[in-house]
């Protein structure tokens, strides 16, 4: 049935098959004393993929399950077949289940990206239980699958790609991959709305959750760590695509920064905090009068919701008119910013524009702003203040609340303010 009968949604039923109890496919888990559970030490195995190892927080962990997700085209197969490659290269044997290409297109795109592969294997395989046949036969010390909406178990009646066959056989190659101690990567297709396709319990059942992020068509390609059992959340690898593949990307933030035009208005430098890396990035905001009744907000890059409410701080505590104006706010580069920390840098992009007079271009700005035009303190300041001092900065603007600094700084001048009105007068608005 396509459709529940109870609550008129579609595709939400999900099939399962009656196990009789005792005869499930792995091994029943046996009840321990914590203190009698081996202590288990594992070596995080570096891909000399910088970028890589830093969204996996310091290489990948045998025996995870780490599900690649993005938008058609992106770069998902490109990733993989390139760490499998590395993988490979080093003696690992690599089992490249591939669902959606022959082989030979696989090979066309190795060749391309200097693909060895000398104990690389690709199956075109897609039903699960011969999957794991193929598997007894090579023994791999890695598994990629591409991708996890072309696998099936036979023991279902249901089509590849179904919730009901995306749950099943993902839970089957994370008992694969725990009880041979393997890394296992799964690529994970993203619908329209930009959620992976399937239950939202596959991000539950496997350990790290990798999203791809950003623009399809633009040539950096970022890729976040959005839920990691074994390292922080939240950190961010740089690509950048070339007929070659991706490569890293070694300094982010002038690549960020590269085509900025100083001296416009609209414009304020903010350092972000990506995972535990500070990254330079221009707040770009354009207010400009409206031809509808109802003014515009839009906002990429940052959370639409949060630019309305320091628009409306700015009116309630500045005295601004902005009901008559459009306004457009965009983190340059493709980079989202969730960060409390942007508020400062946007409040600063918004009035800039406004007023149509810039900021100087040798200024960063961070910090949290409140609904009482008060400017709070923000995490990990003296990183931020440092990354600035590397890439020539002159200036930063910042909250009182993050003073004093654990360490003097040298090469910067620092401005700390504790209010909007302050702020705006520091960097000459
Ligand atoms: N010759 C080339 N030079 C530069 N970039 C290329 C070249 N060929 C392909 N690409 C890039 O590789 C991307 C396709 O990568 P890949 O097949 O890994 O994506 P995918 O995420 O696996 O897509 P799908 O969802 O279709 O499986 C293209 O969008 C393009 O940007
Ligand atoms: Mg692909």
């Amino acid at each position: 049935m396509g459709r529940c009968p109870a609550c008129d949604e579609w595709d939400t039923l999900i099939e399962e098959a009656v196990v009789p109890v005792g005869s499930s496919p792995t091994p029943s888990g046996q009840t321990l004393a914590y203190a009698d559970v081996d202590n288990l030490t594992f070596e995080r195995i570096q891909t000399w993929n910088p970028e890589f190892d830093r969204v996996l927080g310091g290489g990948i962990v045998p025996g995870s399950v780490v599900l690649l997700g993005g938008e058609p085209g992106i770069g998902k197969s490109t990733l993989l077949l390139q760490i499998a490659e590395i993988l490979s290269a080093r003696g690992t044997r690599v089992l490249y289940v591939a669902g959606e290409e022959s082989s030979k297109q696989i090979k066309m795109r190795g060749d391309r990206l200097l693909v060895e592969g000398s104990n690389l294997f690709i199956s075109t395989e897609t039903c699960i239980e011969r999957v794991f046949e193929e598997a007894d036969k090579i023994e791999p010390g890695a598994l990629v699958v591409d991708s996890i909406q072309t696998v099936l178990s036979e023991g279902l009646q249901s089509a590849p790609g179904s919730i009901g066959q995306i749950r099943e056989c993902a839970l089957r190659f994370l008992n694969f991959s725990k009880q041979r101690h393997i890394p296992a990567f799964l690529i994970g297709h993203i619908t329209k709305d930009g959620t992976l396709a399937g239950p939202k319990a596959l991000e539950h059942i496997v350990d790290v959750v990798l999203y791809f992020e950003g623009d399809r068509y633009q040539n950096q390609k970022l890729v976040r760590a959005v839920k990691n059992r074994f390292g922080p959340a939240n950190e961010l690898g740089i690509f950048e695509m070339t007929s070659q593949g991706l490569k890293c990307v070694d300094n982010p933030s002038s690549l960020f920064l590269s085509e900025r035009a100083e001296n416009v208005s609209g414009s304020v430098v903010f350092c972000a905090m990506q995972g535990s890396r500070p990254v330079l990035v221009e707040m770009q905001a354009l207010v400009s009068q409206t031809n509808y009744s109802t003014a515009r907000r839009t906002a990429t890059g940052v959370d639409p919701s949060r630019v309305s409410l320091l628009l409306a701080m700015l009116e309630k505590r500045v005295g601004f008119n902005l009901l008559g104006s459009d306004v457009y706010v965009n983190v340059a580069g493709g980079l989202s910013v969730a960060e409390p920390a942007a508020d400062l840098p946007l409040v600063g992009a918004v009035v800039s524009s406004y007023r149509d007079l810039p900021v100087s271009p040798k200024t960063i700005v961070f910090g949290e702003v409140g609904l009482a035009g008060e400017i709070r303190a923000v995490s990990s300041a003296f990183t931020r203040i440092k990354e600035a001092i590397g890439m020539g900065f002159e200036h930063v603007v910042m909250p009182a609340g993050n003073l004093p600094l654990p360490e003097p700084v040298k090469g910067i001048e620092i401005v700390s303010v504790s209010n909007v009105e302050e702020f705006l007068e520091a960097v000459g608005l």
